[in-house]
């Protein structure tokens, strides 16, 4: 057994389980304030979640920058949302699991004049079938983690120059699927077998991790970096899988979900009340905070992830700078 499994199991706590079993069933806090004039980043805003969330954000002020992959979408959210709500909904096209097309859009948002008060890395994928990127890496890990990594990291110095900056990422409940932890030699499954649970619980402790990091070197500033669970929710996940799967999830998953509603709630909640302030590396399930599980709180294991993820993304290190 490798030491840190060993340290995971010690780690472990019952409580937590239950914690997050009795928060699942619990209701958002409510945040009655709006935010009119503020920029607001979100991922994956054509459909699920972060349909949801843009039209929270948009109904009370905030104008939007979304980043989609799908033109025709983004075009019929931009003129559903400009005309319900008067504020801004602009796009950008960008497949988040291309690094070239995660550089371009993260290049255009950094020359924005503008600040980037929200930011909520949404978008993800779950797929029961191993797919590679065009550089040969995880799609799962790149949707969910690599994308937002290479955006904060680029977007750093923005967003210390604000007076103020929240970032969320929309994880999981489901980093709880990487029971024993990352292996950093086989981010891409490569030596092991791939299972979809395994790779998203992969994922999104990466997301988990990089948090960690990215708070520290946050501290001092108006910038803040929690992440969050949004519920076991109905959306369009998973339906780049095959039609069992996708049957299985229609007849009897989607049965069992909460509305999106929920989610919207909970980000926009974490986005803009005043409870949050300076409130930073924290994982909420909704609105509750939760201790995330073993692996994803593992300090050393995120600083050894943050240098492979600068070397995968063909970064250079600034921790000196
Ligand atoms: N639903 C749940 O119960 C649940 C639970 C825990 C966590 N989450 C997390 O919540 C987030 C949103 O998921 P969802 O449930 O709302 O799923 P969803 O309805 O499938 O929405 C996912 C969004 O991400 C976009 N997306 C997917 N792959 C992309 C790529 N390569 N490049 C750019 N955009 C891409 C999708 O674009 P298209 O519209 O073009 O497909 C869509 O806008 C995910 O991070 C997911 O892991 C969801």
């Amino acid at each position: 057994m490798k030491p840190k499994t060993r340290q995971y199991i010690r780690e472990y706590k019952w409580s937590n389980i239950l914690a997050m079993i009795k928060n699942n069933g619990r209701d958002p806090q409510f945040c009655p304030d709006g935010c009119k004039g503020k920029n607001v980043v979100i991922t994956g805003a054509t459909s699920g979640i972060g349909y949801t969330t843009a039209r929270k954000f948009a109904s009370k002020g905030a104008n939007l920058v979304c980043v989609n992959r799908n033109p025709e979408k983004s075009e019929r959210l931009r003129q559903e949302i400009e005309g319900e709500f008067g504020v801004s909904c602009a796009y950008k096209i960008a497949d988040l699991s291309s690094l070239s097309d995660i550089f371009r859009v993260a290049k255009e948002l950094a020359e924005l004049e503008a600040p980037l008060d929200v930011i909520i890395h949404n978008a993800g994928n779950y797929l029961t079938k191993q797919e590679l990127t065009a550089e040969g890496f995880d799609k799962v890990l790149v949707v969910h983690y690599l994308s937002s990594f290479i955006m904060n990291y680029l977007w750093q110095d923005k967003l210390k120059a604000q007076p103020q900056a929240r970032i969320i990422l929309v994880s999981s409940e489901g980093h709880r699927f990487a029971a024993w932890g990352l292996d950093l030699d086989d981010l891409n499954w490569a030596r092991r077998r791939y299972t979809g649970l395994q790779s998203y619980g992969s994922a999104k402790t990466a997301q988990l991790l990089a948090m960690l990091c990215f708070e520290e070197r946050f501290r001092d500033s108006g910038v803040t970096i929690n992440t969050m669970h949004p519920g076991a929710v109905k959306s369009d996940t998973g339906q780049d899988n095959g039609p069992l799967y996708r049957w299985f999830k229609r007849n009897f998953f989607d049965k069992t979900l909460r509305s999106p509603e929920v989610s919207a709630e909970a980000l926009y909640y974490l986005g803009v009340s005043k409870d949050l302030d300076g409130v930073s590396g924290k994982f909420f399930n909704l609105t509750t905070e939760e201790e995330p599980s073993p692996p994803a709180r593992d300090r050393e294991v995120a600083w050894q992830l943050w240098d492979t993820s600068l070397s995968m993304a063909g970064l250079k290190n600034d921790v000196e700078k």
